[in-house]
């Protein structure tokens, strides 16, 4: 019989051992030019398995099968190793970043870091998350075609420096975010995607861009082990930053984590959270502009919730149709398409066989776009959320399983804040002729151009 998923039949048809065929090399490039192209081709040729090569790195075997996909989710976290495939994301973040480490020790990392995305915690920055939204829309410019990613990306960057970290923007805390700043501007641009592998990690001096970034990354790790001692020494009472949450934290034995595991930690934070936010933030915007009768409908919403009245904490879980509009966009546009497992033993997964080494990479792309799941799959309709529950296995922007994104309830509700704040203020308008395509940003992809639009309302 063939497994199924809800009502659906998944057809297997590889019961073989040889790898699922794929691109070739040259075919490959267009992952970097054009990912969803790429993605939408290689389903077309191949189907829900295909294997994409690349030389050094251990095949990648994707899979947009929801069986396969939730077998990997409950699957033995001892034989899919995340952190293993995790590592080509970042040379910045350090060894001991919980996004790189397997288990037991990831489990152990990352219960320390689960207070701090509670309810409650994330709730105690919506004034900070509003606050940096209301500033950068006073700054966009009115009338004109200006592009909004990079407005999204100074939101979400402000909104980790305060709620991550907890630094105002004074003193130390200016100077930690202009170095964050240029060493991520590094790190976002085109060529910083080869920061990941080590023979790109040359230090030829302060002008090669390594160099720069090593020289930068001592910087801000100067600057965070002072603040690490002064709060130990002062205490961390009434703080609700994430860092102070890491501070206080203890493992099983009691044992305060060392402050190289908390540096590490807070670059994760920062690169993994920022980044996919903002993009994502741009993709909502694009899909607003080009459906101004969605756009006003969010409006409505937002509008009837606030009841003229200042966004707070109070209003974020009462926008339901804005929470559909965001979901429907991570469901066509999801900035991170793929996640991958690198299996430690040969494995059956879906009925489809396959040897220790390679990474499993379940493609969030294309299962947000099978058919049977998504009647009309590529039209925009943010109902689909209102009128029906979806599943882990077939909607999972965040990923899933043990490793599901540890930020998903914070970038939702920042998300909420900062849409909401601008619907309620400007306008926003499509700019003739553009057609967003994705593009790699960081650890993220985002629409091309930085997506220009044009802003009509007040600044106040
Ligand atoms: C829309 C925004 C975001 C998207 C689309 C996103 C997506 C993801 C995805 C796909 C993964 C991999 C999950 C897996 O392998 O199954 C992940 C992991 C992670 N994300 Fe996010 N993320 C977002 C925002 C954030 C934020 C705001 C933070 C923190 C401030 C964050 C922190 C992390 C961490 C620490 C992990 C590693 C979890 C682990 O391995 O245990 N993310 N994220």
């Amino acid at each position: 019989m063939e497994p199924t998923v809800g009502s659906i039949t998944i057809k297997s048809f590889m019961p073989s051992s040889a790898l699922p065929p794929g691109p070739s090399l040259f075919a490959t490039f267009d992952f970097i030019r054009n990912p969803f192209r790429f993605l939408d081709t290689c389903a077309r040729r191949y189907g829900d398995w295909f294997t994409v090569r690349v030389p050094g790195v251990a095949p990648y075997v994707f899979t947009s099968d929801p069986a396969a996909i939730r077998e990997i989710f409950l699957g033995d976290p001892d034989a899919l190793h995340a952190g293993e495939a995790n590592r080509p994301l970042g040379a910045f973040m350090g060894e001991r970043s919980s996004l790189f480490l397997d288990a037991p020790e990831h489990l152990r990392q990352r219960r320390l870091l689960l207070p701090a995305f509670h309810g409650e915690q994330i709730a105690s920055h919506a004034d900070a998350m509003r606050d940096a939204a209301d500033n950068a829309i006073a700054s966009w410019p009115r009338g004109q075609a200006f592009p909004i990613h990079p407005q999204m990306r100074a939101i979400t960057f402000e909104t980790i420096i305060r709620a991550v970290f907890g630094f105002e923007n004074d003193g130390t805390g200016a100077e930690l975010r202009e170095l964050l700043k240029n060493l991520f501007a590094l790190y976002s641009s085109r060529l910083g995607t080869l920061f990941s592998l080590p023979a790109m990690q040359i230090d030829a001096g302060r002008w090669s861009r390594w160099g720069r970034a090593v020289r930068l990354m001592r910087q801000i790790d100067a600057i965070l082990c002072a603040e690490f001692a002064r709060r130990r020494k002062e205490g961390v009472e009434g703080r609700a930053d994430v860092l102070s949450t890491l501070l206080s934290a203890r493992y099983e034995d009691g044992q305060p984590l060392p402050d190289n595991v908390i540096r590490d930690e807070m670059y994760t934070l920062m690169l993994a959270g920022h980044e996919t936010t903002a993009a994502t933030m741009a993709w909502i915007v694009n899909r607003l502009v080009t459906r101004p009768d969605v756009m006003e409908r969010a409006r409505a919403e937002i509008f009837s919730v606030l009841d003229g009245k200042q966004l707070d904490a109070s209003h974020v879980g009462k926008m339901k149709y804005l929470e559909a509009v965001i979901n429907e966009t991570m469901r066509l546009d999801p900035v991170v398409p793929n996640i991958g497992r690198g299996l430690k033993r040969p494995m059956t997964i879906a009925r489809c066989q396959l040897p220790a080494g390679v990474t499993i990479a379940p493609c969030i792309y294309l299962v947000h776009r099978r058919p049977e799941l998504w009647p009309n799959p590529t039209q925009f309709n943010p109902d689909r959320f209102l009128e029906s529950r979806q599943t882990p296995y077939t909607f999972f922007p965040f990923g899933g399983g043990p490793r599901r994104c540890l930020g998903a309830a914070f970038a939702t509700y920042q998300m909420k804040i900062v849409i909401a704040e601008m619907l309620s203020r400007v306008e926003l308008k499509k700019v003739d002729r553009y057609e967003a395509h994705a593009i790699r940003r960081g650890i993220a992809f985002a629409p091309s151009d930085g997506l220009p639009v044009v802003a009509i309302g007040s600044r106040s």
